[in-house]
């Protein structure tokens, strides 16, 4: 059941991150919108992961304001993440979903189907009784998109999704992502795949050194990017 109010849009205000002395996000302004896909690229240790914590609502700014629809400190009941190493329950896979779906309050005759589903939707048929965490990489990552789509999020923030799938998983994913995207879950996801975030990207966030320092267009970011940062960064230079 949804709840009549929204987290969209999510808007980050003047956001600063400061672990010590160190600045991992520099007055960060931006807004995620309702709407298809938003990418988040840039070079390692640009700030892409901790701008997808911040924006769920998992790490408080140093400086600057964070609103869900217009509220501070919204519990993320409509949000969920997938992070790149995600971290298995010591239970089946279908008891890792079994829990989410407890987490939300489903109803426990509906739990046996939804996990089916969701098994089935992540290409996980048939591996519900396997542990977890003897499960490979990439199926874990598959298993946390199950696990994150059980709660039926209404922002779904992703962080590297198919770093660790082969081509063949990485395009099915991108599928289930794409069926997720048209039942109106605003994604919110990080990628160093440039295939992907060309794929799948309505909009694109470029980061750099703990800034935002290009909005746009999927299309327009990729044929006709404005900073140099960016031009270099999709020709390859830009390491940091
Ligand atoms: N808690 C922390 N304490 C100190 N430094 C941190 C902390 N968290 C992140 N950092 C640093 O902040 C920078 C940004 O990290 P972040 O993980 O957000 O980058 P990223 O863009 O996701 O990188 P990657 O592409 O490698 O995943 C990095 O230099 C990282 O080492
Ligand atoms: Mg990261």
């Amino acid at each position: 059941m949804r709840a009549a109010v929204s987290d969209l849009p999510i808007s980050l205000e003047h956001v600063d991150i400061r672990a010590n002395e160190t600045a991992i996000l520099r007055d960060v302004s931006l807004r995620l919108t309702p709407g298809p896909p938003t990418v988040l690229i840039g070079p390692n240790g640009s700030g892409k992961t901790t701008l997808l914590r911040v924006a769920m609502g998992m790490l408080a700014p140093s400086a600057g304001r964070v609103t869900w629809g217009g509220r501070e400190g919204v519990a993320p009941l409509r949000r969920a993440i997938v992070f790149q190493r995600p971290v298995m329950l010591r239970r089946s896979a279908a008891a890792n979903i079994e829990y989410a779906l407890a987490s939300i309050g489903a109803a426990r005759d509906e739990w046996p189907r939804r996990t089916l589903e969701l098994l089935a939707l992540v290409g996980l048929a048939g591996l519900g009784n396997r542990p977890a965490r003897k499960l490979s990489g990439g199926e874990q990552q598959r298993l946390a998109l199950a696990r994150a789509l059980a709660r039926e999020p209404e922002v779904l923030f992703l962080d590297e999704p198919t770093a660790a799938l082969d081509p063949f998983s990485t395009k099915a994913i991108e599928d289930v992502l794409r069926t997720v995207a048209a039942r109106n879950v605003k994604l919110v996801m990080s990628t160093h795949d440039l295939g992907e975030a060309r794929r799948l990207a309505n909009e694109v966030m470029f980061m750099h050194r703990g800034r935002v320092i290009e909005t746009g267009s999927g299309a327009a970011f990729f044929s006709n990017p404005k900073t140099d940062e960016a031009r270099r960064f999709l020709g390859g230079e830009l390491l940091v």
